[in-house]
This record gives structure tokens, sequence and C-alpha cells, in this order.
């Protein structure tokens, strides 16, 4: 841990971006949060409520939604950029949640004045939307992400900056009217007193303006300019990019390293490292092809173990072995740097673990993400690795670590061809070991 609080000398000028790999839930929020203490400020770039990043220090568990990973510490800004969705209704309570460890939100949260509005009918539009697909369903988390962003890139979408307007009643007026036509044209039952979500969302829009709105592109450029350090957080993972994931089962924004340019208004040349977040095995929420899924003993385990329920809804997590052509498919796409591998506790106990090296599709081996990569198209192909007892959970320095899990932590290295320098052994900040 000594080394990730160095002094900030080394990382002036440069924004770094850090995002998950796989499909979500890797341990982006822990590692922001260790990271923090090296940063001036934490920026998130896409996603909205659907997310659900956990922080565990001093005892305290803590699951944040739209609000960056580095709001608990001391010093640092924290920005929710353009690229991100704003539920009013899900961010009130978010702060309310903040209360309790009295800290002055107001001082060190920002939010991007062109920052899209979730509104009520968005999140009724969603669940429309898979009542309508049936077993075609996502697996949305219902947040009204998918509508949001679709007003958005249809430029129809409400802005926070459109709350600093007069008419803003009106504007909200059009476009929720405009919803409810939409909604009755999905032909499914809803149940819902719209009248009730909106006096909730205007309440907490209020609340809302009791934060400064910025227009956070020309704040980010200008700390840049200062010589500020800057961490973009990323949500979700690279296999629910909505132009690289499993689309159509994806979320709907851009989780790759191109999303924090145009989620928050930075420059590609402006990013110097990008930390790539992997769990040591895969999970998914949601519905979707995962090749390596087990479905057997070994997928239990890891649920059971790595107790993978959605920090957000509550769902069970899908879980199977760690698929290396994902992932060097996700290195690529976003120009990973270094990579930090969580969960390996979680892998403590098996006799032998599986690897996925490569894809048997149509016939042939292959060793990248196809444009179909459904359960008929692909099947696995696995190579063994032997798995160790040992439990990692209070180790703290690289030799400690059993041999077995070094041989596997270099495997991957050498297959994916980017150094692992972070191995996490637990939930907690301390539970960080740097290689
Ligand atoms: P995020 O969305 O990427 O921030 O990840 P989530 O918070 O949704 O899910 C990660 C879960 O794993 C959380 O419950 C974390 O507290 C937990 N976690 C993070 N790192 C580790 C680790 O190294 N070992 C274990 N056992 N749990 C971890
Ligand atoms: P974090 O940031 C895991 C999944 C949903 C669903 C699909 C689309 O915590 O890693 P959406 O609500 O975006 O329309 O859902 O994406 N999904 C996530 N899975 N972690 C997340 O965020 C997710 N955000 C969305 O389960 O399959
Ligand atoms: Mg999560």
């Amino acid at each position: 841990m000594q080394h990730l609080d160095n002094n900030k000398q080394h990382n002036t000028m440069t924004v770094d971006l850090l995002l998950g790999l796989q499909w979500g839930d890797e341990g982006k929020g822990k590692i922001v949060d260790v990271l923090t203490s090296k940063y001036d400020i934490i920026a998130r770039f896409q996603g909205g409520p659907n997310a659900g990043h956990t922080l565990e220090f001093d005892g305290i568990k803590h699951v944040l939604r739209t609000i960056p990973s580095g709001i608990f510490h001391k010093n640092a800004i924290n920005i929710i950029g353009n690229g991100v969705v704003i539920d009013p209704v899900v961010f009130q309570k978010e702060i309310e949640g903040l209360a309790k460890f009295n800290m002055d939100v107001t001082a060190k949260l920002f939010i991007s004045r062109k920052a899209h509005l979730i509104l009520p009918t968005h999140r009724l539009l969603d669940a429309a939307s898979e009542a309508s697909k049936g077993k075609a369903k996502i697996g949305s988390t219902l947040k009204g992400i998918g509508p949001t962003y679709m007003d958005k890139t249809g430029r129809n979408g409400l802005r926070v900056g459109d709350i600093e307007l007069e008419d803003f009643k009106e504007r909200y007026r059009t476009l929720a009217d405009k919803h409810e036509a939409m909604i009755a044209f999905y032909d499914v039952e809803l149940q819902y007193n719209l009248k009730e979500m909106e006096d909730e969302f205007f309440t907490a829009v209020e609340d809302l303006k009791k934060l400064t709105f910025i227009d956070s592109e020309e704040y980010l450029n200008k700390a840049l300019k200062e010589g500020k350090s800057i961490l973009a957080e990323g949500a979700q993972g690279s296999l629910l990019d909505v132009d690289f994931g499993t689309y159509p089962y994806v979320t709907s924004s851009n989780t790759t390293a191109a999303g924090a340019c145009t989620g928050l208004g930075i420059a590609p040349n402006k990013v110097k490292d990008v930390f790539g977040i992997f769990k040591a095995y895969t999970t998914r929420v949601g519905s979707g092809p995962f090749p390596t899924e087990d479905f057997k003993e070994a997928g239990q385990t890891m649920a059971k173990v790595g107790n993978e329920f959605g920090s957000v809804t509550g769902r069970a997590r899908r879980c199977g072995w760690l698929d290396l052509v994902a992932l060097k498919y996700a290195v690529q796409v976003n120009g990973v740097t270094q990579l930090y591998m969580m969960k390996g506790d979680v892998l403590s106990g098996f006799d032998t673990l599986q690897v996925c090296t490569g894809y048997n599709y149509k016939g042939q081996t292959i060793q990248h993400l196809p444009y179909n990569i459904e359960p008929e198209n692909v099947t696995p192909i696995f190579t063994e690795m032997k798995g160790w007892k040992a439990d990692l959970t209070g180790m703290t320095t690289y030799d400690e670590l059993p041999q077995e899990l070094k041989t596997y932590i270099e495997f991957i290295e050498k297959e994916v061809e980017v150094p692992i320098k972070v191995i996490s052994v637990g939930p907690d900040r301390k539970q960080t070991i740097m290689k």
C-alpha cells in the first residue's frame, strides 16, 4: 500500500483511465478508492445508476451508483461527466447515504451541465421495452439507461443544464407526454402512478440544484493545464460496450477507453495509462452469451465464495472461468497498459483451474471475439492449471502468494502481453497487493 500513496508528482498533467474489462462488477469502485490519493480529480465518464461500485474500508461497506468512487478522500474533487446519465431520484438517495460520513459533498462534487437526465418515464419505457421482449429481454437493471441514451442520440433529451432554464417544466412535460404515448404503443401491462413518480422527481431536482453544475470539459482541461492529475472512472465493462460488447446484450454507452474522451471532453493524446480491471474468473449479470459460463459445481463455488450478487439489483451473477480470448480483445480495444487482477482469493481451494485460451468457432480454432459468439457458434477451449489452497486474504506482499497463483498470473501476462500490476485479495482497501 505504501507505494500507492507516494506523492502525486509523477502523475501531473495527465489523465489515466480505469475501466472494467469483462461484463462489469470487476471491482472498479474498490480500485478507484485505492488510487484516489494519487489524483486531484476523479471523473465518471459514462453509465448511470445501473452501476454499483462497492468500497470497503475501516469496516464500512458502501455502494456508489452515480457518484465517483473518490468521494471518501478528503482532498479529491469528484466530477460527474457529460457522458453520464443522472436520475435525480437515485442521486438524492445517494447523497442522503453519504450524510453519515460527515463530509461536505457540495465542496467536492460537481456535475456536468451536459449530463443527461433520466426521467421517470425513461424508467417506465425501460420496463415496457423489456416486458415486450419476453424471453429475449436484455436483463436490464431497469434504471432507464437505454431510453435516456436513446433520447440523447435522438436529440430529444433533457440535460442537467436545462434545470436552470425557466421553461424546464414545460420541456419536461413535452418529453414526458411523448414517452407516455410510446409506453402505450408497447401494449404491455405496467402498474404505475406517474403523478407520484413526478412529484418525487421534481423534489429530487430541487435537491440536485444544491450542487454545483459546471461546464466539465472546460473545468477538466483547465485543471490539466494547471498541472492537476485526473483519474477517469468507467462503469460497466468492455463486453457491455454498445459497439464492442455482446450486442444487443449490452448497455447503451461506450464503456471502453474512447468513452472517456467523449464522456469528459478529454482528448486522446492527454491519456497516459489505461488501467484494466478484471476478475481472476468471470461473471455476468443479465442475459446474453457467456462462453466460459460454468453451470456445475465450479460456477456455484465462485458465486458462493465470491458473494456474486448484483450490488444494484441483488440478482445472482452468472459465473465461469477466466476467458483470455475476451480479455485480450478488451485489452486491445482499450489500449490497456496495466492490468489489475481482482478476487484472486475466491479461487483458493480449487484443485485445478480452467482458463479459456481459444474458441472453437464453426469448426476452427480462433483467438478473437467473433461477430456471433452465441453458444451455437462458439465453444471455449480450456487450458488446465494447478490450483492453490492457501487463504490469500491476509497476504500483503507478492512474495507470500502461492507459487500456483504466481504461475497463473504469469500465464495471463504472457497470453495478454500486459503486466498485472495489482492483485486484489479481498474487498477491503488494504487487501491490495502491488507487484
Ligand atoms: P464494480 O462495479 O466494478 O465497482 O464492482 P462491484 O462493487 O459491483 O462488485 C465487486 C464486488 O467484489 C464487491 O462486493 C467488492 O466489495 C468485492 N471485491 C472487490 N475486490 C475483491 C477481492 O479482491 N476479493 C473479494 N473477495 N471481493 C472483492
Ligand atoms: P458496474 O459499473 C454489471 C448489465 C445489466 C444488463 C445490461 C444492460 O457496477 O460494473 P442496463 O441497465 O444498462 O440497460 O443493462 O448491462 N449491467 C451491468 N452488469 N455491472 C454493471 O455496472 C452493469 N450495468 C449494466 O445487467 O445485462
Ligand atoms: Mg458493480
